[in-house]
């Protein structure tokens, strides 16, 4: 047996340029997740642009360097992001490319049921194992439903790509070809921790108890509450992602998963995104589990866990506690990802809470987040009525169960204080009074 797949594997091996050529004209092409990218196979397909026409170019967050957004890819190939980031938001912005709104956990359906189907899949695997089988590393989540349903697989075989456990596996049976190329791995520079996150971070961190399980969304912020969790005691993972700040939480014997009544003692994630630390330390360890996104961002099964604390940012807030965390006025900015998927699953939970946090000004201070209306063509990521506990440095407003007037008085008391007299101008004009 180890023999077959050693001479199956050795068939499959191509050169990127080769592996390539294998691509129809006309198919959405998906990229692995965030870290799983494969640079050497993003850049023969870029290198070679003029070959294709009319590729789809699909992923969710973008960590390389987005180069089939350029102008002049247009008609070889054209990008329809399912999140924006800062490779491809001016291509977003500009009408160069598109964004597609949908839930992260339904995405394996949909690349099944004729939704959202995917033609050929670009993704980043480990060696194989004795047994033939590959890893997808930090990246499993959407990579391997994407995989599994793409009609072509090519595979970079990066021996820097962790081996993470748990769902991560795909026999080298399963690859359409291979192409062997040793590159290291992007890394998620964590973002500035000032007073006003730590600030952020200690209001949050008031809110999570003992035995809680949590999930840490995107940004300085999830890391900035880290820092405060230092007193707490078997705190769990289940999270889309996490990143650097939980491995010391981890080594500290902080998170120990103990209370989980789901996947006990394992720290469960979709994907990973952080620095190199990050990156050894999921490597073979049996508590990192690793699972699709129909598990891990399953409201149905987020709920399970006792005291699920979901813990995500956000851009801006109304005073009727509707939730922007995606676009700036009607331009896309990022993306929905699993924010809505964690604030339900944390909803359904009984003793569970779902935490939207941001500094209450923008633009150095010169704007409000809290704000009387949007501006028109803003997405509500998290609707009012989703809408539980709002965080900045100034306190906490739980909106869950309190009246569009309590609301907006929350709100506005956790609003810049430079900001307050004019936001209380705007309530008594809504409502008459501030009472
Ligand atoms: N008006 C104008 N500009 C604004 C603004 C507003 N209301 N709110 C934010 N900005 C600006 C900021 O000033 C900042 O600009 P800078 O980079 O020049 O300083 C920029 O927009 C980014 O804002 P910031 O709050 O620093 O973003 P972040 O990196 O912390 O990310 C989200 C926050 C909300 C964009 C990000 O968490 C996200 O995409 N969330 C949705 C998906 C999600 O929650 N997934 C969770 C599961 S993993």
């Amino acid at each position: 047996m180890m023999e077959d797949w050693q001479k199956l594997y050795a068939s499959k091996l191509v050169t990127a340029d080769d592996a390539v050529k294998h691509i129809p004209n006309g198919s959405r092409v998906f990229f692995g997740h965030a870290a799983n990218e494969p640079p050497v196979l993003v850049d023969a397909l870029v290198r070679n642009y003029e070959q294709f026409q009319n590729l789809e170019i699909v992923h969710w967050v973008p960590m390389g360097k987005g180069e089939y957004c350029q102008p002049k890819m247009a008609g070889h190939m054209r990008h329809n992001a399912m999140f924006v980031g800062g490779a491809t938001r001016k291509a977003v912005q500009e009408g160069r490319a598109d964004y597609t709104p949908f839930f992260y956990h339904q995405s394996t359906r949909f690349f099944s049921d004729g939704t959202f189907p995917i033609d050929v899949a670009l993704i980043s695997v480990t060696p194989p194992d004795q047994h033939g089988y590959v890893s997808l590393g930090v990246s499993v989540g959407g990579t391997k439903p994407a995989a599994l349903n793409a009609k072509l697989v090519i595979a970079q075989v990066n021996d820097q790509m962790p081996r993470t456990m748990g769902d991560s596996f795909l026999h080298i049976s399963q690859l359409s070809c291979c192409v062997e190329a040793s590159t290291p791995l992007p890394e998620l520079g964590g973002g500035v921790i000032g007073a006003t996150e730590e600030a952020i971070g200690r209001n949050i961190a008031g809110l999570v108890e003992d035995g809680s399980t949590l999930q840490l969304g995107i940004g300085t912020i999830p890391d900035a509450v880290l820092k405060f969790l230092e007193d707490k005691k078997d705190l769990g993972i289940h999270s889309e992602m996490f990143s650097d700040g939980v491995v010391d939480l981890y080594e500290k014997g902080i998170i120990t998963g103990a209370n989980k009544t789901l996947d006990k003692g394992k720290m469960v994630a979709a994907f990973l995104m952080g620095s190199k630390k990050l990156y050894d330390f999921v490597d073979n360890h049996p508590d990192v589990l690793m699972k699709t996104v129909d598990y891990v961002n399953n409201p149905a099964v987020i709920c399970q866990n006792p005291k699920v604390v979901a813990i995500n940012s956000c851009l801006q807030v109304d005073f009727n506690g509707q939730v922007n965390s995606e676009s700036m006025g009607a331009k896309q900015f990022s993306g929905i990802g699993g924010q809505l998927d964690y604030v339900r699953g944390a909803a359904m939970c009984p003793d569970g809470k779902a935490i939207l946090a941001m500094p209450s000004t923008a633009k150095h201070g010169e704007v409000s987040r809290i704000v009387p209306v949007f501006e028109p063509g803003t997405t509500v990521t998290t609707t009012r009525t989703d809408a539980h506990y709002i965080v900045t440095e100034y306190g906490v407003a739980n909106l869950r169960g309190k009246s569009l007037r309590q609301r907006a008085k929350l709100l506005i008391e956790i609003a810049h204080p430079k900001f307050r007299e004019q936001l209380w101008a705007a309530y008594r004009e809504r409502y008459g009074g501030e009472d």
